[in-house]
């Protein structure tokens, strides 16, 4: 299947071998700098980042998920979230809210917006509202170059796990959903689905929805993958990877 040509710039396609965790899994994903404009030394803009900042550090282990503005004026006020995965503990999901600014301010050091994304947590700011639209900007990909032996049976089975995990996400009053299936006699798949909380429950199951329906374009055959957004998310493998 081609897959990353048929995508501009936006949506950016990441191979990956082998998925090695280090103990926190510390490396990020995947990172955009906004293209909108940059803010400069000692502004307003910088004073409410850092403000906002600390208060997303600080607010988002307490239950996951955490969003906030800070500012009162146009071209002044910084709107972000951070959102750690459903099943990490409130101290991993501090440890990874509170690289994830460093990391983004030494990869965009200047942008009024940007979005990092590490296994444990999503951090994302940006100079404009965008609280509870569905983020089709920041996009990309990740695949196990594995190929499965029978891919139309394992796509199937795929896509029906996701599909019943996204049912699962916007009813859970976290977005958040886990499971797994047989395959086979000895194989598992597990599955994860999430969506950050200032969706309505509507949008998640939206944002899930055409997550899953890049399966063919993201993961096709493929003994793991995910469609990872500013919004929604989802993972499968064939190893259990949620704690
Ligand atoms: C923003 O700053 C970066 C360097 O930090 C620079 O490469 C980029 O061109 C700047 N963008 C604008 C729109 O000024
Ligand atoms: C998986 O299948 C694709 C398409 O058939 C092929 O190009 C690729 O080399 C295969 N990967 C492995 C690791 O065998």
């Amino acid at each position: 299947m081609s897959s990353s040509k048929l995508y501009t710039t936006f949506l950016f396609s990441l191979t990956i071998t082998l998925l090695i965790q280090t103990s926190f899994g510390a490396e990020p994903l995947f990172h955009f700098c906004s293209s909108s404009e940059n803010f400069t030394t000692n502004s307003p803009y910088e004073s409410n980042l850092k403000t906002l900042i600390n208060s997303l550090i600080y607010t988002t282990p307490l239950t996951g998920f955490g969003d906030a503005s800070v500012g009162q004026y146009q071209n002044q006020k910084a709107y972000g979230l951070a959102l750690c995965r459903g099943d990490v503990s409130a101290s991993e999901c501090k440890t990874c809210v509170s690289e994830a600014p460093q990391e983004i301010l030494n990869r965009c050091p200047y942008n009024k917006g940007a979005i990092i994304w590490y296994d444990y947590c999503m951090f994302k700011y940006l100079d404009t509202d965008f609280f509870g639209k569905i983020d089709y900007t920041n996009k990309f990909y990740m695949w196990n170059l594995k190929n499965v032996s029978d891919p139309a049976t394992f796509n199937y089975k795929t896509r029906e796990l996701l599909s019943q995990l996204a049912q699962k996400a916007y009813v859970n009053n976290r977005y958040f959903a886990t499971g797994e299936r047989k395959l086979g006699q000895s194989e598992t798949l597990y599955g994860l689905t999430q969506c950050t909380k200032d969706l309505s429950a509507t949008d998640c199951k939206k944002c899930l929805d055409d997550a899953i329906n890049e399966l063919p374009n993201c993961c096709d055959g493929k003994e793991g993958g995910r469609v990872v957004s500013g919004s929604c998310n989802f993972r499968y493998e064939i190893y259990p990877f949620v704690n």
